[in-house]
């Protein structure tokens, strides 16, 4: 066994592009109906309100995937290969994957994240906690392209674990705020990262599910404003990013169920009708007229099965709570 008792390797595979952002950003406040990506939700107060409507009685993902977790984890390590190369998408704090260390055993952790600079605290003392797993951080923009690259292939070739099986860890039901066709293609790349490597590997991925709207709406729009917090900071994060002058408090939180695309909408609606101003450009909108920040696709499981199965992925197992709220599903490559 080998003991870590330096810092964590990282790689850093994205580079900001602020005048591609910009670009992306002038195209989708030129379009009718107006809408922002919500990758702009995330800066780092952003981050933070998130991390807060976690906490929140009416968001119910966090905790309820926490529970499957902690109720299925030594059954899903039944089927999850031990001494595996754990990948996590997104990991942010990394403590969703830390704490399945005990249960799946991984042999390496791979932390992925856009940014490097938010991982590196977390993975350092994560690895005096765990002295003898090798960790790697990440900073990938997986959600344009999911590929590990020359680098990260050689980490993992001359790691200890160079033939284990590739188990990548998708948790928080983060592939909601793909829509199906992009979902489909991110689960596409994941299938292949789960072949590249020894035999075994596979998927393990949270998923939201499809549930009555009195749940499914005061999730997305709390009593305590903080969602609505969290959407409005977004144009904040437009005006540092753009030059524009967006002015928060006249814009309204939008959190609805939209039934048929079987989705949770956030849109920020103007109270009254303004124009917005950037270098070069300008858009007048309309009292009442909304701006599309962000989509939470929520599966019936058949329906998610049949997607990774689409995907290139073998019989899909899942769990879930007693109300049948969120599932974890296992997809073998
Ligand atoms: C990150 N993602 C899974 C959250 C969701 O539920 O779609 C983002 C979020 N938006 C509003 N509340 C939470």
């Amino acid at each position: 066994m080998t003991l870590q008792t330096t810092a964590p390797p990282f790689i850093q595979l994205h580079h900001e592009d602020r005048a591609a952002l910009r670009a992306e950003l002038v195209a989708g406040l030129q379009a009718t109906p107006a809408h922002i990506s919500p990758k702009f939700l995330y800066d780092a107060l952003g981050s933070r309100l998130f991390d807060a409507i976690t906490e929140l009685p009416e968001y119910y993902p966090t905790r309820t995937e926490a529970a499957i977790f902690q109720q299925h984890g030594a059954d899903m390590a039944q089927v999850v290969p031990g001494g595996s190369i754990l990948l996590d998408l997104g990991a942010g704090s990394c403590v969703k994957a830390a704490r399945l260390f005990p249960v799946l055993r991984p042999a390496a952790y791979v932390a992925i994240d856009i940014s490097v600079d938010y991982l590196r605290d977390t993975l350092q003392q994560l690895q005096q906690q765990h002295p003898a797993l090798a960790m790697l951080g990440v900073g990938m923009d997986f959600s344009s392209r999911f590929a590990l690259g020359a680098e990260v292939a050689d980490w993992l070739a001359d790691g200890p674990a160079a033939q284990a099986p590739r188990v990548v860890f998708y948790p928080g039901s983060s592939i909601g705020n793909f829509d199906p066709v992009e979902a489909l293609a991110l689960l596409r790349q994941a299938h292949a990262v789960c072949r590249s490597g020894g035999a075994g590997g596979g998927l393990l991925i949270g998923v939201d599910r499809v549930k009555p709207r009195a749940v499914l709406e005061p999730a997305y729009d709390d009593a305590l404003g903080v969602t609505g917090a969290f959407n409005r900071n977004l144009l904040l994060n437009v005006n540092r990013v753009l030059g524009a002058d967006f002015a928060p408090a006249a814009w309204r939180h939008v959190g609805l169920f939209n039934e048929e695309a079987s989705r949770i909408e956030m849109h920020l609606e103007a109270s009254a009708q303004q124009t917005v101003c950037w270098p070069g450009g300008q858009r007048v909108f309309a009292a009442g007229e909304r701006l599309h920040t962000e989509s939470s696709y929520k599966w019936q499981p058949d329906h998610f099965e049949a997607l990774l199965r689409n995907a290139g992925f073998g019989e899909a197992r899942h769990w879930s709570d007693a109300q049948g709220w969120f599932s974890v599903f296992w997809a073998p490559a």
